[in-house]
């Protein structure tokens, strides 16, 4: 069962200033709090300091504020690996046949957080992370979109989709391709506006936990380390 997972305590280290100047520089693109994109930073310089391979992913990129700061961690280690940017980039969705949990309030906020591809490459620039060969920007629900990718390893898996049904398709096309060192962050996880994030996480890893080596959060969001 989830809830068996150890929890890890929250990295307290301070980013050097210069880094801290990213998050500052992605703020004006983002809903994240920099206390999340300061976990996202740190996750991903990990990786690359541990080598660990694989591409960085985004689901639920928007306005790319979130992604541009795993982008500026792959550039920074001279784009050895690729980052995908995966949203519909038309709003939220009307709710599906299994929204269950979160039917109504999916239906106030559908159409909400249109954000387009320019404003993406957009955030890319103001960090100097543009690459046109390496950033992936996936337009599409992603239940189509997901299907139109094939993406071997990845290392760092960001999942910001807000609801039930989108994170856990999220989870279920793509947690087989992360690889063992990496990690899964799921935002919103703790947040009661969005109740369907934590029930579609729970569900997911329900029959996982050996899997996991700890989980911790960085308020309301889950990171969860594979293997
Ligand atoms: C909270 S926003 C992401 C915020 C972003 N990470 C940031 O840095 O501000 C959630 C995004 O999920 C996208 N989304 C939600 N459900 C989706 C679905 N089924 N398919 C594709 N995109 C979806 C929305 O378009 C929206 O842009």
């Amino acid at each position: 069962m989830f809830l068996k997972l150890r929890k890890s305590p929250k990295p307290t280290r301070e980013l050097p200033s210069s880094d801290s100047s990213v998050i500052k520089k992605v703020q004006a693109f983002t809903m994240l709090s920099p206390d999340r994109l300061g976990n996202l930073f740190r996750l991903a310089s990990e990786l690359v300091s541990r080598s660990v391979g694989g591409d960085f992913v985004e689901c639920g990129a928007c306005r790319g504020g979130s992604g541009a700061i795993m982008a500026y961690i792959a550039k920074g280690e001279g784009w050895k690996r690729k980052v995908w940017l995966v949203d519909s980039f038309m709003g939220h969705p009307e709710p599906s046949k299994i929204s269950g949990i979160d039917r109504e309030i999916m239906k106030e906020w559908a159409g909400t957080m249109i954000a387009s591809q320019a404003d993406v490459r957009k955030a890319l620039k103001t960090v100097g992370a543009y690459s046109e060969k390496h950033i992936r920007i996936v337009p599409g629900w992603f239940q189509d979109s997901l299907l139109s990718i094939k993406i071997r390893k990845i290392a760092l898996l960001h999942i910001d989709a807000d609801w039930y049904d989108a994170t856990l398709l999220c989870l279920e096309k793509l947690y087989p391709s992360v690889v063992s060192g990496g990690y899964v962050v799921v935002d919103d996880y703790d947040n009661p506006s969005f109740p369907g994030v934590k029930q579609a996480v729970r569900e997911f890893f329900a029959d996982k936990a050996h899997e996991i080596s700890f989980s911790f959060e960085v308020s309301p969001a889950l990171t969860v380390k594979k293997g």
